[in-house]
Formats: C-alpha cells, sequence, structure tokens
C-alpha cells in the first residue's frame, strides 16, 4: 500500500514555510512522497531532496500540471483519493472502512480555498474534527490513525545522521564519520 500526499495551490515565497512543513510531516508520519500543485517552487524542492539526503528515505517530491487529469488517472490506476477537510465526515466514524480498503492512497490537503471538484472526485471527504486548524496538523493525525501508529517505529533508509534518543541533551550519530 502506498500513500502519497496531495498539495494544492502552493504560492511561491508565500507558502514556502508551510508547504516545507506538510512535506516533512508528511515523510516523519510515513507517506511515502508529495506532488504539489500551484505555482511549480524549485527551491522547495532542492530543500526536501536536502532533507531527505541527511535523514534518509525514501521519500518522492513532485510536482504536477493539472489536478484533474492527474485525479482522473489516480483513480483509472485503482487508487483512491482522500480529501481532509472540516466539512467532510468525521475521521473516527471512517477510518476503519478507509483502512480496510487497501489500495494506494492520495491525501490531498488545500491550502486557501479548494476548488469544488475536490470535493466530487474524492472517494471520502474527512474531517479532522468539524473545526477549522491547519492541512499540517490534519494531515498528521490522519496519517498516525491510518497506520494506526505504526508509523512512529519507521526507520529511513540512507540516512547520513541519526538521532540517538536522550533523556536530556541531544546525541546526534554522523554514519558516514
Ligand atoms: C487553512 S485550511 C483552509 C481551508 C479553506 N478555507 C477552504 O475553503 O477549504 C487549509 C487546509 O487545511 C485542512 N484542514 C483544516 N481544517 C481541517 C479539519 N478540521 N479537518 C480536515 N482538514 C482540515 C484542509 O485540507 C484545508 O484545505
Amino acid at each position: 500500500l502506498r500513500v502519497f500526499v496531495v498539495r494544492l495551490g502552493h504560492r511561491h515565497i508565500r507558502d514556502q514555510r508551510t508547504t516545507t512543513h506538510l512535506f516533512l510531516t508528511a515523510r516523519a508520519f510515513g507517506a511515502d512522497g508529495i506532488i504539489y500543485f500551484g505555482q511549480r517552487d524549485k527551491e522547495l524542492e532542492v530543500r526536501i531532496k536536502e532533507f531527505t539526503n541527511v535523514w534518509g528515505g525514501p521519500f518522492e517530491v513532485k510536482y504536477g500540471n493539472g489536478v484533474i487529469e492527474f485525479f482522473r488517472e489516480w483513480q483509472e490506476n485503482g487508487g483512491e483519493i482522500v480529501h481532509l477537510t472540516m466539512y467532510g465526515l468525521l475521521i473516527q466514524n471512517v477510518i476503519e472502512e478507509i483502512r480496510n480498503s487497501n489500495v494506494d492512497k492520495l491525501i490531498v490537503v488545500g491550502g486557501s480555498k479548494v476548488p469544488s471538484f475536490v470535493y466530487n472526485f474524492a472517494d471520502w471527504n474527512v474531517a479532522v474534527t468539524s473545526q477549522p486548524h491547519s492541512e499540517i496538523s490534519a494531515l498528521s493525525v490522519f496519517l498516525h490513525e491510518l497506520f494506526e501508529g505504526q508509523e512512529l517505529l519507521k526507520t529511513y533508509r540512507n540516512a547520513k545522521l541519526d538521532i540517538v534518543p536522550q533523556t536530556k541533551g541531544k546525541k546526534v550519530v554522523n554514519k558516514h564519520a
């Protein structure tokens, strides 16, 4: 089962920090990669590749052109689309069904306004509470529920640095030293 995150409507400069945090969250919580739409941002792509080089992977970052085509093709290939939105069905009522449908998934999050076709394409519109918050928090809670906490045990390949958890202070092992 492969899980990719889709970030809609990225705006160069304005969203750089949020989108970076979204990518890092996707990576840390077990997604296989991210496809972003909106404005292309090569600096952002380079930054995520650098993180993956240092902290390990695999984690793919791709820029997508044409969301509708992309969604259509994904579903034609048997994949499903989960759209995270506060207007959707509550996660606690649908997560089991989503987990049990054992096919590749796109987890779609918005930035500013999300066009209505996204709600229609989605196999599930899922709310992490019916309160407004953020795509980063919605994504992390969703992935944690989807993977039932198993993502916390994930290990990363080809990392240059590894953190050794400490009661106090910092211990980092340089694996190529
Ligand atoms: C800051 S919100 C903006 C939403 C925007 N106002 C709209 O029209 O949908 C950005 C993204 O965070 C996610 N999000 C925010 N609150 C959420 C919630 N309660 N449940 C699920 N996703 C949420 C959604 O993916 C949304 O597109």
